[in-house]
């Protein structure tokens, strides 16, 4: 495995407080990282750089750990623009429309779904995005659902069972043999595909799913072997947040409608608490109060949940920008929450950090900070350096 001494780092965010600048960036300037196949072999100032087999100067870039991407739906076919339109002109988003993409996903074939697949995950990378978690959820099917994680699969480990979406239409009048089925031969077939089991609790839409069956559904991924991520109070305040903590899930993911008692529950607890700014953005949501959340101790991610109704932009980026605009985190913060912050929403210790043992993912950026992230919204400045 040959070893490349990555040179002319600007700065460099190692997300490591005990390098650098000691802030929780870990901010170092005049940096160099020798990666060793596929991971980080060694950090430091350029001028104590040991050789390597290859040399790349980045001129002076910033360097940033790849973002995380914790939290998308990546694997569906067609588009929403006319919904999202009409929620722009007023018309509130309520899941309803989940089942045209439910609809055009089934009629896709595999080499389609594929193909839209791949090209989500490229645009994600010249992004600088080097993790996304993918979740199934526009199938409904056994057959359906089980397709989506096999093809998720081929793209990321970080794979999410969602059968627990919506309700779909054929189950609307008998909704428990829907979540029988979830939690039967679906969870049987998707289960060998799948990290995590999630499930859109929302007792505000009549499509999604009550505590008890979102408990039932995620009790039942536990015992087949899945970790757990919840949608929560995403369109009104609910049990989300609490059946998260309760469980002990990852993250609880949207976050959009918190109580007093929620947040408390989150400082107290080890899940993490997703921000997806992009999903406010998209449906003319409240922002939900990220500086209290930080303030409060509770662990703070934030991803873009790409997907065709609530959120169809790849762009982490943007979310950054977003939640220094309307969540009131510093930049340091949205990028910490969005690195090192979705890495733990991921249970993952070896990305979302440049540190030694890491893996190599870093995202460069057309600048001389990090700060230009959030500073220059709408510019492409990030993509994942590609060291091959
Ligand atoms: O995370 N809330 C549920 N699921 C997605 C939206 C899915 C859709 O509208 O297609 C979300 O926002
Ligand atoms: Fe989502």
């Amino acid at each position: 495995m040959s070893t490349t001494l990555v040179t002319g780092i600007g700065e460099l965010a190692t997300g490591d407080p005990a390098l650098g600048d000691g802030s929780a960036l870990g901010l170092l300037s005049d940096a160099a990282v020798v990666v060793d196949g596929d991971h980080v072999a060694w950090v430091g100032p350029a001028r104590l750089a040991p050789d390597a087999d290859h040399r790349r100067d980045l001129g002076g870039r910033a360097v940033v750990p790849g973002f995380v991407d914790s939290h998308s739906h990546l694997v569906f076919a067609g588009d929403r623009a006319a919904e999202f339109a009409a929620r722009m002109s007023g018309t509130p988003y309520d899941g309803g429309g989940i089942a045209t993409s439910v609809a055009a996903t089934r009629a896709a074939t595999d080499e389609e779904l594929r193909g839209l697949l791949a090209a989500r995950v490229a645009e994600m990378r010249a992004q600088g995005t080097t993790t996304v978690e993918v979740k199934s959820g526009y199938g409904l099917t056994v057959e359906d659902e089980a397709r989506a994680l096999r093809l998720a699969r081929e793209v990321t480990a970080e794979t999410t069972f969602l059968g627990a979406h919506v309700v779909p239409a054929e189950y609307a009048d008998r909704r428990e043999d829907y979540v029988a089925l979830v939690t039967g031969p679906m969870l049987q077939a998707c289960a060998p595909h799948a990290r995590w089991v999630d499930v859109f609790c929302e007792p505000h839409s009549a499509h999604a799913f009550t505590a008890d069956e979102a408990r039932e559904v995620l009790l039942a991924g536990r015992a087949a072997g899945l970790e757990l991520r919840v949608h929560g109070n995403q369109l009104g305040h609910g049990p989300g947040v609490q059946l998260a903590v309760e469980l002990g899930a990852a993250s609880v993911d949207h976050c959009t409608y918190l109580t007093d008692a929620d947040v408390d529950a989150l400082a107290g607890s080890a899940t993490v608490a997703t921000l997806l700014p992009g999903v406010e953005f998209s449906t003319r949501s409240p922002w939900p109060d990220g500086r209290r959340l930080l303030d409060t101790g509770v662990s703070v991610a934030l991803a873009t949940d790409c997907n065709p109704g609530t959120c169809y932009s790849s762009s982490v980026p943007f979310m950054l920008a977003l939640a220094v605009r309307e969540m009131g985190l510093t930049p340091a913060e949205a990028l910490h929450a969005a690195t090192a912050g979705s890495a733990k929403a991921l249970r993952r210790n070896d990305i979302g950090r440049v540190t030694v043992g890491s893996r190599a993912d870093l995202t460069v950026l057309d600048a001389p900070s990090y700060l230009h992230l959030v500073y220059r919204p709408g510019v492409p400045l990030a993509r994942a350096l590609d060291l091959g």
